[in-house]
């Protein structure tokens, strides 16, 4: 194993170890899921055998997450809010009819994950992290339509590069975003708010046909495409005057970084408001960005609606604001200040 850390991106790296963890089940005739979750164990091999029929494969029964461990400046191991992700793989395992993982069994996997790997944990210094990727499958050979009963539940480790590499936290590069009506990321009341495989390639013939172009997709509300939703596979945080803007809306995944972004906003005396956010209000925005545990806070300098040839470019790109809020998550999640919230988990 010979990793240049500087070099790294977010793509895979293979470690040394996956964490594997079976679930067999069988539903009562209510539909009713019954079952047993086997112990976490670390396994070398990274290929999964299973039936061409499984769920997963037929019918897209699957959820992932992401999450971060660092290495901190005091050389400590702490993976950030865990039990986060946790429940969000919990609300998207019971919006697709998966069996739970449970705390205890999630809390196994994800210790064995990072002990097993250790010499996979980018060093400080770095900036780069080893990111956690749990995923859940239906296994349930079925071809009849219709949720499964068997399921794995895998921990996928590798490191990765910070996002933007030996750049200046004030001198971030900013994206511009352009609107697409002619493709929706996920309907309203539909499965947008879990994070399951399908709404993202779903999401492609948006986000590819931006990247073509030279941006990324801002994806808006699929009923009246007026309101924003997500940015690409992030949520959208807009800053005017001393308000933090954010959407609420049933079709985007609940952020754990903009939860955490929120509540550090809120200490820093910033007003939160969460409510429908036009489009045409980010033209009254000094400051906007993309949050997510990937890039943290990507800020936006500019966001083009080719349907209505307006182009709103944010006057301070990067800004203070967020720049600042940027700086408090980091400093926790490095452990260079107190992590009043514990949201860190120390792994010794
Ligand atoms: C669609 C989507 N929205 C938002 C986010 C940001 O969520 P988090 O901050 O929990 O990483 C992600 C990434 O997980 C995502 O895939």
């Amino acid at each position: 194993m010979n990793i240049d850390w500087n070099t790294l991106r977010f793509s895979y790296t293979e470690t040394d170890y996956i964490v594997r963890c079976a679930f067999h089940g069988h539903r009562q005739k209510d539909g009713t899921l019954e079952g047993q979750w086997e112990a976490p164990y670390a396994t070398r091999d990274k290929i999964l055998p299973m039936h061409v029929c499984a769920t997963a494969l037929q019918y897209g029964q699957e959820a992932f997450e992401g999450l971060k461990v660092f290495r901190g400046v005091d050389g400590q191991i702490r993976v950030f809010r865990w039990q986060a992700n946790a429940e969000r793989m919990a609300r998207s395992a019971e919006g697709l009819y998966m069996a739970v993982v449970p705390m205890d069994v999630w809390e196994k996997a994800v210790r064995i994950a990072i002990e097993s790997n250790l010499n996979f944990l980018p060093p400080y210094e770095t900036g780069a992290t080893l990111y956690l990727r749990p995923l859940l499958i239906g296994t349930t050979p079925k071809l009849g339509v219709g949720p499964g009963w068997d399921f794995e539940f895998v921990i996928i480790p590798s490191p990765i590069g910070p996002y933007y590499p030996k750049l200046n936290a004030n001198r971030l590069p900013c994206q511009t975003f352009i609107v697409n009506r002619h493709v929706d990321r996920a309907a309203a009341y539909g499965t947008g708010q879990f994070k399951v495989g399908g709404n993202y390639a779903a999401s492609f013939r948006g986000t590819e046909t931006a990247h073509q172009q030279g941006y990324d997709c801002l994806f808006l509300d699929s009923r009246y495409h007026r309101y924003i939703d997500e940015c690409s596979a992030a949520n959208f945080i807009g800053i005017r005057d001393n308000e933090y803007l954010t959407p609420r809306s049933s079709a985007i995944l609940p952020s754990i970084t903009n939860d955490s972004l929120m509540t550090l906003a809120k200490e820093q005396g910033l007003k939160v408001t969460r409510r429908h956010i036009r489009l045409s209000e980010i033209a009254t925005m000094q400051e906007a960005a993309a949050c997510g545990t990937a890039c943290v806070i990507s800020p936006i300098d500019k966001v083009i609606d080719p349907d209505k040839h307006v182009t709103y470019t944010l006057p301070q790109a990067p800004g203070p604001v967020l720049m600042g809020l940027r700086t408090a998550l980091q400093d926790i999640q490095y452990g260079r200040t107190e992590d009043k919230h514990h949201w860190c988990t120390i792994i010794n």
